[in-house]
């Protein structure tokens, strides 16, 4: 339950950014040697991945991994991925190339989720699945495989992602085209782990990784920025709630990323940013909010990769602002955790804003400043974003907002309910 309040104050740091913690886990336990990781996400998806690498015979700790040099183990059971997309995508990746046998699946959400995006890729290099109408479980039996040319439909880090962890495992040269430039952190990584891999974005927006077959990974000890969709959130909240002032520190700036800042200064948001180093090939800052009216915007094209976990909470922001925003060119978000597009319009409508649900968006008539969102009780759809983005539109709500399903928060940011109410002290 969420109500209006006082203004956001103070500082913190935020927890550490999940796709950079399962990549940090997956990519030391395949390399060799032992690695320390040092702001690991504690939160539930990042926990299926580690649960998952253990079944393959990985020894793993809090802050630890010792890299299996390239050789799984066959797992006994089922590896679950429990709501994680990035844990089965990813590890699809790596198994197709590991010489046996596993079956994945996950919970109800992943069940829907789908694969097929991962799967013709490597099938076509080589390895075998079998999934009734592409979703999870998923059966995968690896083999020798053979790189080529790979264009995806998608822009999505997590398809770009399995397909460079087969690419490793292959003989041949790799060539992995997708629309529009998807989070890098992949490409980073593997580069700081001794791959040698290029990387170009065409005069059309499509962007190429090249990088050539059977090499090998070194593990690397990883610092793991803090992770700024987690706060998204809290900027949105600072920047609704009138008076509010926060600090929030350590956060990761890779311009792959960073499309809600983009978009929330478009919109009017004082949000000022110091940055202050690398962590781990990562750029890290300090990003400082007041509060500030907010007017409407458009968001699409190749900004949407850019921000596209963000955009539920994006959603609140233009709810609040002065004017109508369109958000399009976003169908992906019909096959996240939810069907985002229509389980953010179902809780803005809730609250008593006007929106209307297109197919790969919504137009969204902003209430304006001063203007306040209907006392209402809305479903997380089993959303942890869907979740957190209906609680911060509720700091601006006239009586009490209901999360029912707020759980599904563990996911992602476990201590996004404590990390508000000290804010708000
Ligand atoms: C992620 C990539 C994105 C993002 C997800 C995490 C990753 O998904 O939405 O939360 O860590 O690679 P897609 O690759 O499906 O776009």
């Amino acid at each position: 339950m969420v109500r209006a309040g006082g203004p956001l104050e103070g500082s913190i740091r935020l927890p550490g950014d999940k796709s950079i913690s399962h990549r940090a886990l997956i990519f030391n336990a395949i390399a060799c040697g032992r690695s320390r990781i040092s702001g690991l996400l504690s939160a539930e998806d990042v926990r299926s991945t580690a649960r998952c690498l253990g079944a393959l015979g990985v020894s793993l700790g809090e802050d630890w991994v010792e890299g299996a040099s390239g050789a799984l183990s066959a797992p006994a059971g089922i590896l679950d991925c429990g709501n994680s997309g990035t844990t089965l995508r990813l590890l699809l990746g790596v198994l197709a190339g590991q010489p046996f046998t596993a079956h994945l699946t996950g919970d109800a959400s992943l069940r829907r989720r789908p694969m097929g995006r991962v799967i013709d890729p490597l099938t076509g290099m080589g390895a075998q699945f079998e999934s009734s109408q592409g979703t999870p479980p998923v059966t995968v039996q690896g083999g020798p495989l053979q790189a080529g040319h790979i264009v995806s439909a998608v822009a999505s880090a997590q398809v770009k992602s399995a397909v460079l962890l087969a690419g490793l495992q292959s003989t041949g040269e790799l060539v992995f085209t997708e629309p529009r430039r998807s989070r890098d952190h992949t490409e980073r990584m593997l580069a700081a782990m001794g791959v040698t891999l290029h990387t170009e974005v065409a005069a059309d927006g499509r962007h190429t990784v090249r990088m050539s077959g059977s090499q090998a990974l070194h593990c690397i000890d990883v610092d793991v920025p803090g992770d700024l969709s987690s706060a998204a959130f809290l900027l949105v909240a600072a920047t609704i709630v009138p008076g509010s002032s926060i600090c929030l520190e350590g956060v990761g700036l890779n311009p792959t990323r960073t499309g809600t800042l983009d978009v929330l200064r478009r919109m009017g948001a004082d949000i000022g940013q110091v940055e202050s180093g690398q962590a781990s090939g990562e750029p890290i800052g300090t990003l400082r909010v007041l509060s500030a009216p907010l007017h409407g915007t458009e968001i699409g094209g190749a900004e949407i990769p850019r921000l596209i976990d963000e955009l539920p909470v994006l959603a609140v922001a233009a709810a609040l602002a002065a004017g109508e925003t369109r958000i399009r060119d976003a169908a992906e978000l019909r096959v996240k955790e939810s069907d985002r597009i229509s389980a953010t319009v179902a809780f803005l409508r809730a609250m008593g804003c006007e929106v209307d649900e297109t197919e790969d968006g919504m137009v969204i008539e902003g209430l304006g400043e001063g203007a306040s969102l209907a006392p209402a009780r809305v479903d997380a759809s089993g959303d942890h974003r869907i979740a957190m983005a209906a609680a911060v539109a509720g700091l601006r709500g006239r009586g009490e907002t209901v999360v029912d399903g707020a759980d599904a928060i563990a996911t992602s940011f476990p201590e996004f309910p404590g990390i508000l109410e000290s804010l708000r002290a």
